[in-house]
This record gives structure tokens, C-alpha cells and sequence, in this order.
């Protein structure tokens, strides 16, 4: 039988993309699958905790035992996460959640015009992981980050800036890799250390990944 790392434990993640509607039948979105954050829901599961799922719209199958909230927009994501984030051990951030929403949501469909511009003005949206690393009582706190250059440097940048206990780093812009690809390589800091998990399949990359913050998350509460 496998070692039951994480029993007892209740560990919340945010999966997929979000959704940011500019009127009744277009958003602003972009290519997260979810298929990185449903392997780290299997993942977590198979370790014992007990794991609530947080996704946008995807088209993947809940994993079995998973508890599964679902959400379009950042707006609806936050306020999941923070209506339950009091009673979670960790929490991962694994969504790609969208930086800004359009000012305003059309009524009606945005009509065309004569104009060849037309111009969407935009508004920042909750930083999630940030709010959640930033409470009193916190839970251990990873956060993700998706870089297209110098990786290292940006995500030790997040670590510090958004104040989380462990940060995982993919390279998105490399072919076969990140978002949507069912490989992923990650770089994982955390305040005085690092390690490299190479490019596999997301479900193993997923078991590694959990593994390494189920230790990091058990010698923080024995320290
Ligand atoms: O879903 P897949 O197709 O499997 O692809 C996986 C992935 C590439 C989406 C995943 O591995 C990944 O990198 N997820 C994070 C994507 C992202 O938005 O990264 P970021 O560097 O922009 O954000 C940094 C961190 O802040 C992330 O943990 C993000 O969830 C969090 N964030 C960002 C903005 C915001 N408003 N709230 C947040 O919580």
C-alpha cells in the first residue's frame, strides 16, 4: 500500500483557465487545459488528503474522490477560494488565472462600427495566491509561475513578492511543454533551496510535485 503522506490533511488547488466576459458571448481567456492541476488533484488524493478542486472551464473528469468547485471568471475563483480557505493545510495555485478583466461587461453584444479600433480598457483582478499567502493563518502556500524568459529570476521574484512557501516554474514557451501538453517540466524554489523536475507526463511530474510539498509542508510544522 502507498505511504499515506498527506491523511488528515486538506489541501485546496486552483485548476484551468478563467474566464473574463467582455459581453453575452465573448471573454478574454487563454490556453491553460487543466490537466497540470486535475494530475496534482489525482496526485494529492492518492496521498490521502482531502482535496478540493477549484476549476475553471475545462473539459477534464473530476478525479475520483476529488471535491470539485466549478468557476468561469477570476472574480468567481477568488471568492471559492477564499470561502473555504480557512479550513485548508495547503493550497496550490495552479490556475492560470486571468491579471485583468475587462472594465465593463457589455449588457448587450458589442455592436461592429465604421471604425477600424476599437479600444477595451482593462481592470485588475484579486491576486488569489497572493491573499491567501498574505493571511494571518495561513495554509502552506505554492504558487506557480508561468515564464516565457528568465525563468529563475521571475519566479524567485514571485516567491518573495507574493510571499509563498514553495513557487514551481514552467517554461511556456517551450515546444511540448505547459500549457495544454501532456509533458511538463517544472523548476521548483522554495526560500533557501531548489530542485529540478525534468520533462514526464503531468500525472508523474504531478506525483513528484506533491511529494516534495507534502515534505516541505510536514518539516515546516515539525520545525
Ligand atoms: O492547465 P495546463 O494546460 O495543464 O497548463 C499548466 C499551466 C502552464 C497553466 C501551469 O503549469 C501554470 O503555470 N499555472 C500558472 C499559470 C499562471 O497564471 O502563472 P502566472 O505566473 O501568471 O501567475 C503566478 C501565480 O499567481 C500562479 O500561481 C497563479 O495561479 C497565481 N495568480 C495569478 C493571478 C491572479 N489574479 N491570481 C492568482 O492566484
Amino acid at each position: 500500500p502507498k505511504a499515506q503522506l498527506l491523511a488528515g490533511v486538506k489541501l485546496m488547488l486552483t485548476a484551468g483557465p478563467t474566464r473574463e466576459a467582455l459581453d453575452p458571448v465573448r471573454f478574454i481567456s487563454n490556453h491553460s487545459s487543466g490537466k497540470m492541476g486535475f494530475a496534482l488533484a489525482a496526485a494529492a488524493k492518492q496521498l490521502g488528503a482531502d482535496v478540493t478542486l477549484v476549476s475553471g472551464p475545462v473539459t477534464l473528469i473530476t478525479p475520483v474522490g476529488v471535491t470539485r468547485v466549478n468557476v468561469e471568471s477570476a472574480a468567481q475563483m477568488h471568492a471559492a477560494v477564499m470561502q473555504e480557505i480557512a479550513q485548508q493545510h495547503i493550497f496550490i495555485a495552479c490556475a492560470a488565472v486571468a491579471d485583468y478583466a475587462p472594465k465593463v461587461v457589455s449588457e448587450h453584444k458589442i455592436k461592429k462600427t465604421q471604425r477600424d479600433e476599437m479600444i477595451i480598457e482593462l481592470t485588475k483582478n484579486p491576486d488569489i495566491v497572493a491573499e491567501v499567502a498574505a493571511l494571518t493563518s495561513k495554509p502552506f502556500t505554492v504558487g506557480f509561475a508561468a515564464e516565457t524568459q528568465d525563468l529563475a529570476h521571475y519566479a524567485q521574484d514571485k516567491l518573495k513578492r507574493k510571499k509563498l512557501d514553495m513557487i514551481a516554474a514552467n517554461n511556456v514557451a517551450a515546444l511540448g511543454q505547459g500549457f495544454n501538453s501532456d509533458n511538463n517540466a517544472l523548476t521548483v524554489f522554495w526560500p533557501n533551496g531548489h530542485t529540478e523536475l525534468p520533462l514526464a507526463d503531468k500525472h508523474q511530474l504531478a506525483t513528484h510535485l506533491i511529494t516534495l510539498i507534502a515534505e516541505k509542508y510536514h518539516d515546516t510544522h515539525r520545525a
